[in-house]
């Protein structure tokens, strides 16, 4: 019998990686702009209100940037999460200032911001134009993203999930290719042990949904096994030992391939209830998507193809032995491809038990009566790639059951 064909898309910005990285970014910033005649450049600099300050990662930057004579601007006001006015406020400021460049230099929502910020600049308009339907049409102003974290990824995708202020609805503006994405394992060190559970979790979420995606293809699907194979053995490992390098460097690796993996593999409907749990309840994303990652694989789990993934990821976590004395799963691998996946829901299970996310929603007091309002807003690409249908009443009994 002829074997399927293999066809498949795969696109991603450019990456450096290592410990120390971050000294390459003054020549990486003169290297980007050199071929457009800018020898003296000006750079927009997007970050967080605190942590990065706090951290003496900003000093860190400056002073690196000092050093190759780079000014920049400093916006830091990309806050927990992307707001339209952020957005809106960066690029007017950018464009006065004359930059040239923009730096994100944080979690998910500073990257998010910076992304967005840069196409605004070249294209024109207001964010509420581009989440109504208009598109990025020129390349965005050259951006570099750093990421703070190990966990959403977004320094490799090309959308910017932005909050509107007027809907209170977060809505994806897409097409926004990073020109150098710098990741450098030091820069996490002083992540709290509570961040570094919740991106850790999300990191494995999205890793784990773009293995069983609909859109997974023949690339997508080793990115995906390489980080779940990282993330699952080191999240435990690296909340019990936060200054340990080693263990950040390989939460960084799992945290990339993860994320190569989604962005051109997509997601699942963990992701698809994410956007509005947060928004309604205040919740980190990476709590919402670690707390709902194992009640989606049980729905999954009916299709086999799934099904057939999900041992996949059973015979990774066996052979590193994850949680062997600490753990609450059967130490033996059942032998049938169903067995072996609910073996491995229980691990991840175990992992999030033992880096403190809760497994049911009632322990971050939602109640039966907040259902119907998540279901209402759980909508968009996300739930289309999920490996089993879903509709509003399936939607909601995946929620009862996490109740
Ligand atoms: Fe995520």
């Amino acid at each position: 019998m002829a074997e399927a064909e293999i066809r498949f898309n795969f696109t991603s910005p450019r990456i450096i990686f290592g410990r120390g990285r971050i000294n390459d970014l003054g020549q990486e910033v003169l290297n980007i702009l050199k071929p457009r005649g800018i020898s003296n450049p000006r750079i927009f600099l997007v970050t967080g209100t605190t942590s990065l300050r706090e951290s003496g990662n900003l000093d860190k930057i400056s002073m690196i940037l000092k050093k190759s004579n780079i000014n920049f601007e400093l916006y830091g006001k990309a806050g927990k999460e992307p707001t339209t006015s952020i957005l809106n406020d960066g690029k007017e400021i950018a464009l006065e200032k004359k930059c040239d460049l923009i730096i994100g230099v944080g979690g998910g929502s500073v990257m998010d911001t910076a992304k967005g910020i840069s196409g605004l600049i070249t294209n024109g308009g207001i964010v509420e134009d581009y989440q109504a339907g208009r598109e990025f049409l020129l390349p965005p102003k050259p951006f570099i993203l750093i990421p703070t974290t190990s966990g959403t990824g977004s320094e490799v995708t090309n959308n910017s999930v932005v909050k509107n202020e007027k809907t209170g609805l977060k809505k994806s503006i897409r097409g926004l290719w990073a020109s150098l994405a710098l990741l450098d394992p030091e820069l996490t060190l002083s992540l709290p042990k509570k961040y570094t559970a919740y991106s850790g979790a999300d990191a494995l979420v999205q890793a784990i949904e773009a293995l069983v995606s609909k859109s997974a293809n023949f690339i997508s699907d080793f990115f995906s096994r390489k980080s779940i194979a990282y993330l699952g053995d080191t999240l435990p490992k690296v909340c019990d030992d936060l200054l340990n390098i080693d263990l950040r460097e390989k939460m960084m690796l799992g945290s990339i391939l993860g994320a190569i993996s989604f962005a051109n593999g997509k997601l699942g409907a963990v992701h698809g209830f994410a956007h509005p749990i947060g928004i309604k309840h205040d919740l980190p994303h990476g709590l919402i998507c670690g707390l709902l990652l194992p009640h989606v694989m049980k729905y999954n789990i009916e299709v086999e193809q799934a099904a057939q993934k999900y041992s996949w990821i059973a015979g990774l976590f066996n052979y590193q032995k994850i949680l062997v004395d600490y753990g609450t799963c059967p130490k033996s691998l059942p032998s049938s491809i169903k067995e072996k996946a609910k073996w491995a829901i229980k691990k991840i299970e175990d992992i999030f038990t033992y880096v403190d996310i809760p497994l049911k929603l009632s322990d971050l007091g939602i109640k039966e009566a907040d259902l119907d309002d998540i279901v209402k807003d759980t909508t968009g690409s996300s739930l289309a790639n999920n490996p089993r249908d879903t509709n509003k009443r399936t939607l909601r009994k995946i929620l009862v059951h996490a109740l």
